[in-house]
């Protein structure tokens, strides 16, 4: 049996696992957030606490670190830039390198908004050029982490949907919105692309048992603007067209800065058996789910 550590077990992606493969046992941290959704035990954990952390680890003592403990809001991070930097890089370095000191891989959870979307389709190999402080401390815990060791990965992220219990998220804002026959508004000049987070947790199996180090994109199939993937939410789910409004980026002000098509190629992924569903049918998941 392997014993994985997830930090971030409470957030959105933590919460979203609905079952753990054979031969592998799942221990969660997680911050302020007890009563989780996650599928195995959690205990709190405060990844800002490099003395808590290493005395933690020692009692554990996983066989692997899936890291998904972060400031994950960009906006936020644009607002509380030491925050992100103590818990987005130096948390994630100290967790590397007590990782190493234990001989045992990290998982590190990046993200496409390390690319400054100019240049889509990103592979693995692509120069990453930030826009906000965000992408910025997330590229700078890439490079930390992989120096740490060898045997480390860093797995870039989409955006991500599904439909937390726990958390917030896009989805969950816009289906609250159209049970009460308001309208959201959607970029059309925004382009990602979205995966399903049920089908990223099967990446993320999927790197765990073959062991797969270095860079890997978790991107899903389609590249679509938000607003067509609002739009198509809003069909598969049962609401009006009409309640999705187009907008464009320039439109909404927000802290952080948003590149315009973050998309990824997801090539390096699939061939190792990575099959992440088409929006029509994980939309359909999770309508079954409402
Ligand atoms: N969601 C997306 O679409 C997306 C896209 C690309 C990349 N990512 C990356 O994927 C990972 C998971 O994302 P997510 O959406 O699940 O994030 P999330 O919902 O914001 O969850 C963040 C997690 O970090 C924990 N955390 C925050 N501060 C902490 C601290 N001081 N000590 C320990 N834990 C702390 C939170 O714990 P509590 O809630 O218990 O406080 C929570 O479990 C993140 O690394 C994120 O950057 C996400």
């Amino acid at each position: 049996m392997k014993k994985i550590l997830v930090t971030g077990a409470s957030g959105f992606v933590g919460e979203s696992l609905r079952s753990v493969p054979k031969g592998l046992e799942l221990i969660g941290w997680h911050y302020s957030n007890a009563n989780t959704f996650f599928v195995g035990k959690t205990w709190p954990c405060n990844l800002l606490d490099g003395r808590e952390v290493e005395r933690k680890l020692a009692t554990i003592r996983p066989d692997f670190i899936l890291h998904l403990g972060a400031l994950s809001s960009p906006n936020t991070c644009e607002l509380k830039p030491d925050l992100s930097y103590a818990l987005n890089v130096e948390a994630s370095d100290c967790l590397a390198k007590l990782a190493c000191s234990l001989d045992i891989p990290l998982i590190f959870a990046s993200t496409d908004l390390v690319f400054d979307g100019e240049n889509a389709f990103y592979d693995e190999t692509a120069p990453t050029n930030p826009l906000m402080v965000y992408g910025r401390h997330k590229a700078v815990a890439e490079r930390l982490v992989l120096n740490r060791s060898s045997l480390n990965t860093v797995v870039r992220l989409p955006l991500m949907y599904g439909l937390p219990m726990l958390n917030d998220n896009f989805l969950k804002s816009w289906i609250a919105a159209w049970g009460k026959g308001e309208c959201i508004k959607a970029f059309t000049d925004e382009y990602r692309t979205a995966a399903f987070v049920e089908d990223v947790w099967s990446g993320l199996f999927l790197i765990i048992e073959k062991e797969l180090n270095g860079v890997w994109h978790l991107g899903g199939n389609e590249r679509m603007s938000r607003y067509d993937f609002a739009l198509k939410a809003a069909s598969v789910l049962g609401y009006s067209g009409a309640l999705v409004r187009p907008v464009q980026q320039e439109a909404v002000k927000m802290a952080a800065a948003r590149p315009r098509d973050v998309s990824m190629n997801n090539q390096k992924m699939r061939s190792v058996g990575y099959v992440p569903r088409g929006l029509e049918e994980a939309l359909q998941r999770i309508r079954q789910g409402l």
